[in-house]
């Protein structure tokens, strides 16, 4: 099946390389498209997909994105939408139409909103157009522990938030979970759950205090990387160097 998450598994073993770049520049409105296919171009050997955030979705235009992402494609590379989204079915299916349209691949979501009259109709819809729905599970940023990590009681049973999410992501298929990539305790915890049956995408590493090589031995599939390639004199350098790193320890976990 050619599922979003196949396609990602095919390119990212053909490229060797687990690293998905947040296109997230902070330029002038003007030059954001052009330093975008100049990021692209620099660093389409090294990632497997591009995460867009608010840096674009907002000053750019239904086109201007249409072409990027386009563009994004020709690199074989996969497009992700980190929208966060969080809303009633009938506003997640207007929200999805577009971004389809535009050309993206997969979708971030927050499962707080829960399944019926919530995440229930995007799921069935994506997954009809093959397209990824990605479920946030524990944020990477310092403060997720306030929302994420509180403590619930289901069915009489005491357990973390994120526990519930993951189980969610599980439940409802889910193409994968996001798991802040400097919380490795965290991803282990998760796993021994979801046993590896869902992807993790993680966020956090370099700037946020994560490590590349120690979120992968911990069971990360994918790593989101932003400032840490983008703030870099040399983009292309430091992502070579995080990708190989990552790639072999990703080797060497399969191994053991
Ligand atoms: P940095 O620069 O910290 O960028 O490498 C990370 C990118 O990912 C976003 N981000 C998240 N997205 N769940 C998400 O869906 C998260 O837990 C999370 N943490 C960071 C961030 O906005 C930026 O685009």
């Amino acid at each position: 099946m050619v599922t979003f998450s196949n396609k990602l598994k095919k390119i990212a073993e053909k490229k060797q390389t687990r690293i998905i770049l947040s296109l997230d520049l902070t330029c002038r409105n003007d030059e954001l498209l052009k330093k975008s296919k100049v990021l692209i171009a620099n660093t389409a050997n090294h990632i497997c997909a591009v995460k867009i955030n608010y840096h674009l979705l907002l000053p750019l235009s239904f086109n201007t994105l249409k072409n990027l992402i386009s563009i994004i494609h020709k690199n074989n590379l996969l497009v992700i939408a980190d929208i966060k989204l969080n809303d009633i079915s009938s506003t997640n299916l207007v929200a999805i139409n577009y971004l389809w349209k535009m050309g993206f691949d997969a979708i971030i979501v927050n499962p707080f909103v829960g399944f019926k009259d919530g995440l229930d109709l995007l799921l069935n819809s994506s997954r009809n157009k093959n397209k990824g729905v990605i479920f946030l599970v524990y944020m990477s940023h310092i403060g997720a522990k306030d929302g994420y990590g509180l403590e619930i009681f289901k069915n009489g049973k005491k357990n973390k938030l994120y526990y519930e999410f993951a189980q969610r992501a599980l439940n409802w298929k889910a193409d994968g979970m996001i798991i802040g990539g400097n919380n490795n305790k965290i991803i282990t915890e998760i796993l021994k759950s979801t046993k590896h049956k869902i992807d993790i995408f993680s966020p956090g590493i370099g700037y946020q205090g994560g490590n590349e090589i120690d979120a992968i031995k911990s069971g990360v599939d994918y790593l989101i990387i932003g400032r840490t390639i983008i703030n870099s004199k040399n983009p292309s350098s430091i992502l070579e160097r995080i990708s190989l790193n990552s790639w072999n320890a990703s080797i060497k976990q399969n191994l053991s």
